[in-house]
C-alpha cells in the first residue's frame, strides 16, 4: 500500500453557464437542460473514440474553487452537520467532483453536454461511460438524505462552500 502524494493533470476543461458557486444547481437532476461543453486537450482525442455511442457520461473533475477542506459540513439539503464523506460537498480533502451528464454530441475534442452542475472553467480529470448495468445500484437506504433527496431538483446552492 502506498500513501505517497498523487498528482493528476487535467485532460481538459468544462464550460458551463455557471460562474458563481451560489445560486446554481446542486446536482445534475437540478440542472435539467443546462448545457455545457467539455473541451478535451488534443493529445487525448484518440481516447474519445467510441464515446459517441453512450448517452450519458460520468465526469470526474477538480472542484477548483472549493474553499479549504472541512471534515464536518452542513450540506445544501440539510441544516445539520454531517461528515463530509456522507455528503457531496466540494470542501473535501481531495476536492473531486462526480457528475453523470448527458452527451448530446461530439465534435472532435469537444463534447456537448446537458445537465451540467459544475462551475465554468472546472478542470476535467476523467470521463467514463455511464452504464446502468455497472453503475445503477439497487439501493436500500440513502442515510440522512431520505428526507431531503426529493428537493434536489428545485434546490439551489448558497454561499456556504464558496463566495
Ligand atoms: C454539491 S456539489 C455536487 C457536484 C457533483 N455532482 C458531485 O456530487 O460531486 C455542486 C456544487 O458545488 C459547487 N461547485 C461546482 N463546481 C465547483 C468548482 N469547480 N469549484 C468549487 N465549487 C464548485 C457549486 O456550489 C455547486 O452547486
Amino acid at each position: 500500500m502506498s500513501l505517497e502524494r498523487i498528482a493528476y493533470d487535467p485532460i481538459g476543461v468544462l464550460h458551463t453557464p455557471f460562474s458563481n458557486p451560489a445560486g446554481m444547481p446542486i446536482q445534475p437532476p437540478g440542472a435539467a437542460g443546462a448545457r455545457g461543453t467539455a473541451q478535451v486537450l488534443a493529445q487525448f482525442e484518440a481516447g474519445l473514440r467510441d464515446l459517441d455511442g453512450f448517452s450519458h457520461l460520468i465526469l470526474l473533475y477538480h472542484f477548483h474553487r472549493a474553499p479549504a477542506p472541512r471534515l464536518t459540513v452542513t450540506p445544501f439539503l440539510d441544516d445539520q452537520p454531517r461528515g463530509v464523506f456522507a455528503t457531496r460537498a466540494p470542501t473535501r480533502p481531495n476536492p473531486i467532483g462526480l457528475s453523470i451528464v448527458r452527451l448530446l454530441r461530439r465534435e472532435g475534442c469537444k463534447l456537448y453536454l446537458e445537465n451540467v452542475d459544475m462551475l465554468d472553467g472546472t478542470p476535467l480529470l476523467d470521463i467514463k461511460p455511464y452504464v446502468p448495468a455497472f453503475d445503477a445500484a439497487d439501493v436500500e437506504r440513502v442515510g440522512w438524505l431520505t428526507k431531503a433527496e426529493g428537493r434536489v431538483q428545485q434546490h439551489r446552492s448558497d454561499a456556504r462552500f464558496g463566495e
